[in-house]
């Protein structure tokens, strides 16, 4: 089976497409001939890590997280041979960008019946992260008032659609070229994050920093008495956002950094909306597994709403 393995090591390691022999699997897990797959920004930080690896000896290192297509064989009660299925594996994990993979059962549930192997493959991670932010730890009720920054991202993109799913008040925050598609979305107010701030008097049930560039102090006056603050990463991209995000995280118990984690129950809720025409992302661009490394250049370019599909044929 061909595989994108990582080669060289630091910060701009590369891919070699490979050829590898099918991994084999145990008690409660799958193999699964992988179709689509898409690329997230924790990519980066696994593919620095995980070339490291590639320095001790430990070669064929394997990245990746997203995955959708067929089970090949099936050591779980849960799946037989042929089943359609989609999920992600653990961040730390990885090993998504090749052509067959060992999933674990409590990775994966049944594919979304109406969409393609691609629109669902893009799906997991992202779904996962907005999924757990909105409703395991920011427990979102029907009709709550809500900010989402980054709106037009991947995990963005998710939230908007899960909480509209809920008749939501959405209020998206995105750069102005993409407020039309945000309000395709599902936003019904638009904030353009480079030339607006959020209106001062305006207060909301939950506050989700879907782009990771926030600290509770930048959101806490619009927060309602009850209301809680949840971000992907807080405000970590440089030093001083950093020391403010681990202080909030310990000294302020309304704000709450999300950690995603395959979980099949809260996929079968992604995998219900999709059906119920409630979810799906808009797609940026797609590359074959060939080209992983243009499709991580153009994530790390930014500035595209959605997602960016990886195809594995
Ligand atoms: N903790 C976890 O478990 C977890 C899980 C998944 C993701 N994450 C993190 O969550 C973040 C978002 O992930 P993603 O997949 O959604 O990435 P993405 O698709 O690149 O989306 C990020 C979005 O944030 C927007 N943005 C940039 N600066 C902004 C600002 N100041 N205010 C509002 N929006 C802004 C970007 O817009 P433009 O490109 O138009 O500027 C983009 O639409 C990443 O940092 C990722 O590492 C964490």
């Amino acid at each position: 089976m061909k595989a994108a393995v990582l080669e060289g090591i630091g910060t701009s390691p590369k891919f070699r497409i490979k050829e590898l022999p099918s991994p084999v699997i145990k008690a409660g897990q799958l193999l699964v001939r992988n179709f689509a797959s898409s690329v997230n920004p924790v990519d980066a930080i696994m593919r620095m890590g995980k070339s490291l690896l590639n320095l001790m000896g430990t070669s064929n290192q394997i990245i990746g997280n997203d995955f959708c297509g067929r089970v090949l064989a099936s050591k779980s009660r849960l799946f037989k041979e042929g089943d359609e299925v989609f999920g992600m594996t653990p961040v730390l994990h990885g090993g998504t960008f090749a052509e067959e993979i060992v999933v674990d059962e409590s990775w994966a549930v049944l594919k979304p019946a109406n969409l393609s192997y691609l629109q669902a493959g893009i799906i997991p991670l992202v779904g996962l992260t907005a999924y757990q932010s909105l409703f395991s730890i920011g427990h979102i009720r029907r009709e709550d008032t809500v900010l989402i920054t980054g709106c037009t991202g991947g995990v963005g993109a998710s939230a908007v659609q899960l909480a509209k799913g809920l008749e939501a008040h959405v209020s998206g925050v995105c750069r102005e070229g993409h407020r039309d598609q945000a309000k395709e979305l599902g936003c019904d107010v638009v904030i353009d994050y480079e030339r607006q701030r959020i209106p001062s008097e305006a207060k909301y049930d939950l506050i989700f920093d879907a782009a990771g560039k926030y600290t509770y102090s930048d959101m806490k006056e619009h927060l309602h008495e009850h209301a809680r603050f949840i971000t992907t990463r807080g405000a970590t991209q440089h030093i001083k956002g950093m020391v403010t995000t681990a202080m909030d995280m310990l000294c302020e118990s309304k704000m709450k950094m999300v950690n995603v984690k395959p979980r099949s129950a809260d996929l079968l809720y992604l995998k219900q909306q999709a059906e119920g025409h409630l979810l799906l992302l808009p797609l940026a661009a797609t590359f074959p597994l060939e080209e992983l490394e243009q499709a991580h250049q153009l994530l790390a370019h930014g500035g595209i709403v959605g997602k960016i599909g990886i195809t594995i044929s």
